[in-house]
């Protein structure tokens, strides 16, 4: 296969977990790309590890594995004999590991309505969560390739993205990474520049390795590139994900995500967000509100565990940055586009 070449619509999508009957399997994410290892997660302080340690990441597998997680205390609750607030102090663990993605606490309360009707019937939440983000996938992929090529032509871009976005993150292609793949199908991809994203590197090892086992062409930057790459006049089109969009339409994702759309504004670059429209959260009236997650300072701090900075600095460690609404050309979601950028645009509808 040679750059630009469409690849078959069937190219692999990977599963970040499934339900065994047994607990989770997870692919854990942590151990991707040089090893594919399976956990098997049965009760919740395992599931609650998984998410802090970003096993399984990505805002709607983190809704599902939240989903599942409610199934597993329901479980033991009922083999077990816990008393009511046993239960609901286990699943608010749960709602919390990680607290920007809106998608997990949406995931662990629609699980949780289930409850009184049995073990089963929380299950079967959670698998119907997953199947409806399978199809919200590919309605985004859809929707967000239409945009694109309307707005840019039927010719291959150059197309840069921020963070995992694809199948690891998401039950089928993923949200900006289902795009971006959709309009590779359709030949539209010239190469994708996949930002490493610091410090945990979701852009170079997950990323980078979805689009090769799909045969996607892309190049690997250091994120500190990716202005200069868009000032330069080497990018088309960014497109990216999100963890949680307020009311206002500002946008929560990955650390160094505005970075992108600020270099996208001054170059006139269309920078487009796709995400499931649920993650407009209207309990979160602006960016200012969104809880930004902060991890440990050895993630900034040490490089394949060895500290590099001295021993005397501390770090500082958000894991995501607030767009707003005024960068974002397209908002792409299951249900249509809006463009918030737009002078007169209306503000989108909380999902
Ligand atoms: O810390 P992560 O890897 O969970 O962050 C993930 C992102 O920021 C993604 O862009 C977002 O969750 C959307 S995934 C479809």
């Amino acid at each position: 296969m040679t750059d630009g070449d469409p690849i078959p619509a069937a190219a692999p999508v990977v599963r970040p977990l499934v339900w065994t009957g047994a607990g989770v399997r997870l692919l854990d994410q942590t151990r991707l790309p040089d090893e594919v290892v399976y956990l098997e997660v049965t009760d919740v302080d395992e599931v609650i590890d998984a998410i802090r340690r970003l096993a399984v990441r990505g805002a709607p597998a983190l809704g599902a594995l939240g989903a599942f997680g409610v199934a597993l205390v329901a479980r033991r609750a009922s083999r077990d004999g816990w008393p009511a607030d046993r239960i609901a102090g286990a699943i608010e663990r749960i709602r919390t590991a990680r607290p920007t993605a809106v998608a997990l606490a949406l995931g662990v309360e629609e699980a949780s309505h289930r409850l009184d009707a049995g073990v089963d019937a929380v299950v079967a939440a959670a698998s119907e969560l997953l199947a409806r983000d399978e199809r919200r996938n590919d309605e985004i992929a859809r929707l967000g390739a239409d945009w694109v090529e309307r707005r840019l032509g039927r010719r291959p871009l150059r197309v840069v993205t921020h963070c995992n976005t694809g199948s690891l993150a998401a039950a089928g292609v993923g949200t900006a990474l289902g795009i971006i793949r959709e309009l590779h199908r359709r030949g539209r991809v010239e190469t994708v520049y996949v930002d490493e994203t610091r410090p945990l590197l979701q852009g170079s090892r997950l990323t980078a390795w979805e689009l090769a086992v799909a045969g996607v062409p892309h190049r690997v930057q250091v994120d500190g590139a990716a202005a200069g790459t868009i000032l330069r006049g080497e990018i088309d089109l960014a497109v990216v994900g999100a963890d949680r969009i307020a009311a206002n339409g500002d946008v929560a994702n990955k650390v160094g995500t505005v970075g992108v759309a600020l270099a996208c504004a001054y170059a006139g670059v269309p920078f487009v967000v796709a995400a499931s429209a649920d993650t407009v959260d209207p309990a979160t009236p602006d960016g200012a509100a969104i809880p930004i997650e902060r991890r440990g300072g050895e993630e900034v701090l040490a490089f394949q565990g060895r500290r590099v900075a001295p021993a005397a600095s501390p770090a500082h460690n958000p894991a995501f940055d607030v767009t707003p609404a005024g960068l974002v050309t397209a908002l792409v979601t299951e249900v249509g586009v809006t463009e918030p950028a737009a002078p007169d645009a209306a503000k989108p509808a909380p999902g």
